[in-house]
């Protein structure tokens, strides 16, 4: 059987970048019922999902903003005239991003692995005084081997604890947004890739079996929880939270791969996968779409919300529950207590006071 040259390019890249891409579970992705479908898919760019759209006096955060889908997901936003705070891991590396799109962007630092650095980076947003309408949870790491940090494993806390903390300072800033958004960039990996019983409560070092694309995946697994989890919480506020998963791009994320899996990569993104304009197109999508006002709890691909099938801990809420304990438990001493506005008692001003622990028994 004759092979044409761009299968066999296809299927040769596929196998050297097998590490990266994990198995596959044989689990798919149906639409989801009741959530309004765009016209967009995997070929839509950041660019055409915000045609026309008149983001000026909306402010935005965007995590991991220096790099590959940030980057991009920053620089549509600031272009369509959001005012963008841009993080990066160092000021300098933030700044560069920033000061090379158009438009209206502020660098911040934020090391997503120190939580004070989080705390530090949160207050410079919160001293603002501003709503914050959008928040891209962008930021993540893969690989680099078995590592703790704050007694977790690295991808874990880097990936969702950071963010867990980043969330929950500022979430009073979104609250006073005319509808805040949260989107967190979560992965395919977290239904294909993570372990089998979903997150690893017992064993959240990853002390019992290590590699670097089970822990990733497990760390994409928290991201898509902890976002079905907020979502919940924040059920009766104007805002929402969901979880995306920007496609498959040749980024700086396998910057810890060799150089024949990155080349690879880059050789079979450029075949199968997306570029980084198309790979920033979700977020924005969910960012910013007039059609998800009041969506939330939802994990999108290529602009679409979908169901995954088979057998994953997506959409399992005893997990997203207990995670969010587990977690709030791990990140204590760096959380703030919420006072939780009702909406109804905020129209006629009074803030209502829930606590988390009554909102969840609701
Ligand atoms: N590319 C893909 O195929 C793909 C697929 C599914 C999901 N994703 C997700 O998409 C998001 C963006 O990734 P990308 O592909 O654009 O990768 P990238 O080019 O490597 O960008 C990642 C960004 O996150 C930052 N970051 C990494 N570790 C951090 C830490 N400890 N504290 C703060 N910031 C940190 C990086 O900063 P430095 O540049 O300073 O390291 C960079 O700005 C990630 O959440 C990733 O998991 C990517």
């Amino acid at each position: 059987m004759a092979l044409s040259r761009r299968k066999f390019l296809r299927l040769s890249s596929a196998a050297m970048v097998a590490p990266v891409m994990g198995g596959c579970s044989g689990s798919d992705t149906v639409p989801e019922p009741g959530v309004p479908r765009s016209a967009f898919n995997e070929n839509s760019t950041a660019e055409a999902v915000t045609e026309g759209m008149d983001l000026k006096g909306k402010i935005a955060v965007v995590t991991g903003c220096n790099s590959g889908i940030g980057y991009e997901t920053m620089r549509v936003l600031a272009l369509r005239g959001a005012y963008v705070l841009g993080t990066g891991r160092t000021l300098e590396k933030a700044q560069a991003a920033c000061a090379s799109v158009r438009g209206v962007t502020s660098p911040l630092q934020l090391e997503l692995s120190d939580l004070e650095s989080v705390v530090s980076c949160a207050e410079s947003i919160r001293s603002l005084n501003s709503p914050i309408d959008i928040l891209v949870c962008n930021a993540g790491m893969r690989g680099g081997g078995h590592e703790l940090v704050n007694g977790v494993e690295k991808h874990f806390a880097v990936n969702h604890l950071g963010h867990f903390v980043l969330v929950n300072r500022i979430l009073d800033r979104l609250f006073f947004s005319w509808q805040g958004r949260i989107v967190v960039v979560s992965s395919r990996a977290a239904y294909r890739s993570a372990p089998a019983e979903g997150i690893l409560f017992d064993d959240l070092g990853m002390n019992r079996e290590y590699s670097d694309g089970l822990a990733y995946a497990h760390s994409k697994l928290a991201n898509a929880l902890f976002s079905f989890e907020l979502a919940r919480l924040l059920k009766g506020t104007r805002i929402t939270s969901n979880s995306v998963h920007p496609g498959v791009i040749s980024t700086n994320i396998v910057r810890h791969e060799s150089a024949i899996t990155r080349k690879g990569f880059d050789l079979w993104t450029r075949l199968s996968g997306k570029s980084i304009d198309e790979g920033a197109a979700t977020s924005c999508f969910v960012a910013t779409s007039p059609l998800l006002g009041e969506t939330s709890g939802s994990y999108f691909e290529d602009c679409n919300a979908v169901t995954v099938q088979g057998d994953n801990h997506m959409h399992d809420r005893e997990q997203a529950s207990r995670l969010w304990l587990v977690t709030e438990e791990l990140t204590r001493d760096y959380l703030v207590q919420h006072e939780r506005p009702d909406w109804d008692d905020f129209k006629n001003g009074v803030r209502g006071k829930l606590s988390p622990d009554a909102v969840r028994d609701e």
